[in-house]
């Protein structure tokens, strides 16, 4: 059956495979109706490395999703994160054709802006206007039909490995899933946790996820500065298998059950009981050595933040501060102690402020990715169930030219 109202977020991630449900309701705003989740084994860091595991989890949580929503899923909008995505600001500059700025003007400038040299081996993703200039006049957002003889544009510039984006749209393809777009997965999750005062303002986003963390820094209601850090939840897990000497299983369980990275909230006094490895008899071990540990990585990850903010003077527009997205975010105190590092106001990014629906899914940091990816296909109104036909090439050109192509919707 054919949903044109339902929209699908797929967030591959380097611990989960979660795919969300959206449906557009008659007042246009957008409720989510289904999830499905499943543990992913094929990324390492945010990247596919291993193509039939990602697909034997994508369908599992597609299966799971199409049962709890209803319907039947045949297209996504999915993410992109890792270590050889990069990004930097560029400008473009064109004389206007007939002293009014036309669609076509539009278009060179922001074309002229990506006339730049691109690694080998890599595309641009996502091409983002920031404010355009006309005759030296500055913070436009949209100069169509407008007056003048210079425009410019100060755009941003996502690139990405092309072999990279080709592996997640080969595993979704595999999975019986059609690809529209894919999206870097920090702006994913703006699209679902942040306000459009507090991207106005000038806001930091951090999504910290299994196996790494992702940063988007805002300003003027437009994409700054994006940059991913190759440390995640997973690191947090390993640091308190070798420090409390358990399995990294049980220490995955220990740190989500009792993990807290702030030492004031710790309460002294208080044991957590802990399997021993090779049947030896349980363990206590305070809670205070449990949080000094992850506190150290916490700090660790927020300070490189924090220096990455201060080198390109990004900490004085940052006013809306330090919204915190992904499973990490789930952790006992890390809103206080990141409030402390930054000294900005912090807060934990839920997406309830932006969709309704199913509650538990909306409250929860950690499918900030998958909602926003959903949000996004609602936004750019895909239409649902079209099963692309095709080589994995030209679906890979189909998607590149889409991803582009999106930003100029907005004029
Ligand atoms: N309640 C919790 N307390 C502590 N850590 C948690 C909690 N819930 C989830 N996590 C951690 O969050 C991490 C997973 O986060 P998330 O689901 O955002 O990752 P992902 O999207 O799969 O990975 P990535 O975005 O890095 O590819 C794991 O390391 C997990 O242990
Ligand atoms: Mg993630």
């Amino acid at each position: 059956m054919v949903h044109n109202d339902i929209f699908v977020g797929l967030d591959i991630g380097s611990t989960k495979i979660c795919v969300i449900v959206a449906r557009k309701n008659a007042s246009g705003s957008i409720d989510i109706i289904g999830k499905g989740e499943a543990p992913s084994s094929g990324l390492r860091k945010g990247v596919v490395v291993n193509i039939d595991a990602t697909v034997e989890s994508i369908k599992r949580a597609v299966e799971a999703a199409e049962r709890m929503a209803g319907v039947e899923i045949r297209s996504v909008c999915t993410g992109i994160a890792g270590g050889h995505i990069k990004s930097f600001n560029s400008r473009g500059l064109v004389a206007v054709k007939n002293r009014e700025v036309s669609k076509k003007d539009i278009e060179r400038a922001i074309e002229s802006a990506i006339a730049i040299d691109i690694p080998i081996g890599c595309e641009a993703l996502h091409v983002i206007p920031q404010q355009f200039i006309l005759d030296g006049q500055g913070e436009i957002k949209n100069p169509l039909g407008m007056t003048g003889v210079r425009l410019e544009v100060d755009v941003h510039i996502v690139t990405g490995a092309v072999s990279s984006a080709q592996n997640i749209i080969k595993s979704c393809e595999r999975s019986n899933l059609s690809v529209d777009d894919i999206v870097l997965e920090q702006l994913a999750s703006s699209e679902a946790v942040l306000l459009n005062d507090e991207k106005e303002i000038g806001v930091c986003l951090i999504d910290a996820g299994g196996g790494t963390t992702d940063m988007a820094v805002f300003k003027r209601g437009s994409v700054y500065y994006t940059t991913v850090l190759q440390i995640g939840g997973n690191n947090f897990t390993r640091d308190l298998a070798i420090g409390i000497n358990v399995t990294e299983c049980i220490a995955e369980k220990i740190k989500r059950e009792h993990g807290s990275v702030w030492l004031q909230q710790a309460e002294s006094a208080n044991e957590v009981e802990v399997p021993s490895i090779g049947g030896r008899r349980p363990k206590k071990i305070d809670k205070q050595v449990l949080t000094q540990i992850l506190q150290a990585r916490a700090e660790e990850i927020f300070q490189m933040f924090l220096g990455e903010l201060q080198k390109k003077q990004l900490l004085e527009i940052v006013g809306g501060g330090i919204v915190l997205t992904g499973g990490v975010a789930n952790m006992d105190g890390i809103a206080d102690l990141a409030e402390s590092i930054f000294d900005l106001p912090v807060r934990i990014g839920r997406s309830i402020e932006n969709v309704g629906g199913i509650i538990d899914i909306v409250d929860n940091p950690a499918y900030a990715t998958g909602i926003g990816l959903a949000i996004y296909a609602a936004k750019k109104g895909h239409q649902k169930n079209k099963l692309s036909k095709g080589t994995d090439e030209k679906v890979f050109s189909k998607v590149m030219e889409s991803m582009k192509s999106w930003f100029g919707e907005f004029f």
